[in-house]
């Protein structure tokens, strides 16, 4: 049986990749970081299967010790500061976990186990300001937040190490992955939960940023697959994961809306841009300039052609799918939601009566 150490466990990916190294039979080891109250976010479902270990990425010793205790023959780094935004209020955090942190890591495998095979969660947030279209391994990097700069510093620290000490070391440049996990900061998920609470009646409108800004989305289940067929090839090396298709933030709110049968009219621009539901003539999207970013990326759209000849890697989910699947979750979380405050009020009447 092969055992595989996760960091980042309980994140989007981590849980799709637990569930997927599960079904091919490793054993699981999660790194996760401690915690006041006990929380295993998205492996809720699978805690009884996954073997955890308590550490956290700025903290060498707990990686060697994570890197002992598992007895990893693969180890996948998806622990990260992930959301861009928070980049510019905590730099400095940024780069110690999703930087420094990855050495840590590499550090770790080079002391303990170097016969372990490593994956680095890169992006395509280090292609910022992209210098071609699309975007492949050979683009040159521009990264435009402290996220992507300290990725680039990850992403340069593994192509080392695996020159340096002949480590198996892998990065994957994924683009935009979502899925019915994600975090409810980021905009697809933010807008899939505001959909279905509009839909509901108990939010009135949405608001964002930056709705010209394009994104390449593919589903996170697809993209883990990825991840672990990178780690199976005879020689390490570094690909592009991503669909190939580009949208902007707008089309993802109209095709969102468009799953609970909303039209979307746009009207006014900058700004002052507001949607408009068609129906009903209610304004449902507004434009709020504290989501705008300090410096924007402004397009992302990869070529996975590598990936797809040498890894054999395609995807299953299309764009369509990916926000459908996405719109009926929230649907469903908000209705359980509802369905919860109406108990609760009435139990508080009954308690008043
Ligand atoms: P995510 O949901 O935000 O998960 C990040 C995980 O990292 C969480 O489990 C978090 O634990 C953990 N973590 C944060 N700081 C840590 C620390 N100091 N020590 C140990 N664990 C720590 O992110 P994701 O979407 O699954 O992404 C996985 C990885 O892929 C990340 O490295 C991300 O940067 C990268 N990536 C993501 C995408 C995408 O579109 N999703 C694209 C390219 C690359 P807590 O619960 O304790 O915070
Ligand atoms: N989060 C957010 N909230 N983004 C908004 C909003 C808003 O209200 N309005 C517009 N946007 C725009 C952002 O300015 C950005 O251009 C785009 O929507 C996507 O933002 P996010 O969903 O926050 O994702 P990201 O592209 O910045 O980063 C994600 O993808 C990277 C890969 O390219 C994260 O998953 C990163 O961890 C990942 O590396």
């Amino acid at each position: 049986m092969k055992s595989a150490l996760i960091t980042g466990i309980n994140g989007q990916d981590g849980s799709y990749l637990a569930e997927l190294l599960l079904e091919k039979g490793y054993e699981v080891y999660g790194l996760m970081r401690r915690k006041s109250v006990v929380d295993y976010g998205n492996v809720e479902h699978i805690k009884d299967k996954v073997n955890f270990i308590y550490g956290d990425m700025t903290d060498l010793v707990s990686l060697i010790n994570a890197v002992k205790v598992s007895k990893a023959d693969e180890v996948y780094n998806l622990a990260a500061q992930s959301f861009v935004g928070t980049s510019w209020e905590q730099p400095v955090a940024t780069v110690e976990i999703d930087g420094v942190g990855v050495t840590n890591l590499l550090e770790a495998i080079r002391i303990v186990k170097p016969s372990a095979r490593f994956y680095q969660a890169s992006t395509s947030e280090m292609f910022g300001l992209v210098q071609e279209i699309p975007q492949k391994e050979t683009t040159p990097f521009y990264p435009r937040s402290p996220y992507g700069v300290a990725k680039l510093y990850g992403h340069w620290i593994t192509k080392n190490y695996r020159e340096s000490y002949d480590l198996y070391a892998c990065s994957g440049i994924l683009f935009n992955h979502e899925s019915e996990r994600r975090g409810k900061e980021f905009v697809t998920r933010k807008i899939t939960d505001a959909v279905a609470r509009i839909k509901h009646g108990i939010q009135d409108y949405l608001e964002l940023g930056n709705m010209d800004s394009k994104r390449d989305w593919g589903h996170s289940k697809d993209y883990v697959k990825a991840m672990w067929l990178m780690l199976q090839q005879n020689v390490a090396d570094d690909y592009v994961i991503a669909t190939n298709e580009t949208r902007t933030v707008r089309e993802f709110v109209e095709t969102a809306f468009a799953h609970v049968d909303i039209k979307v009219k746009w009207q006014g621009s900058g700004v002052d841009e507001i949607g408009i539901n068609e129906a009903t003539g209610k304004i449902i999207v507004k434009i709020n300039p504290k989501f705008f970013r300090p410096a924007e990326v402004d397009i992302l759209i990869g070529d996975p052609a590598k990936a797809e000849s040498k890894l054999g890697w395609e995807r299953e989910i299309s764009f369509s799918q990916l926000v459908e699947r996405m719109v009926a979750n929230d649907m469903k979380l908000v209705e359980k939601e509802m369905k919860i405050d109406q108990i609760n009020l009435k139990e508080k009447e009954i308690a008043i009566n």
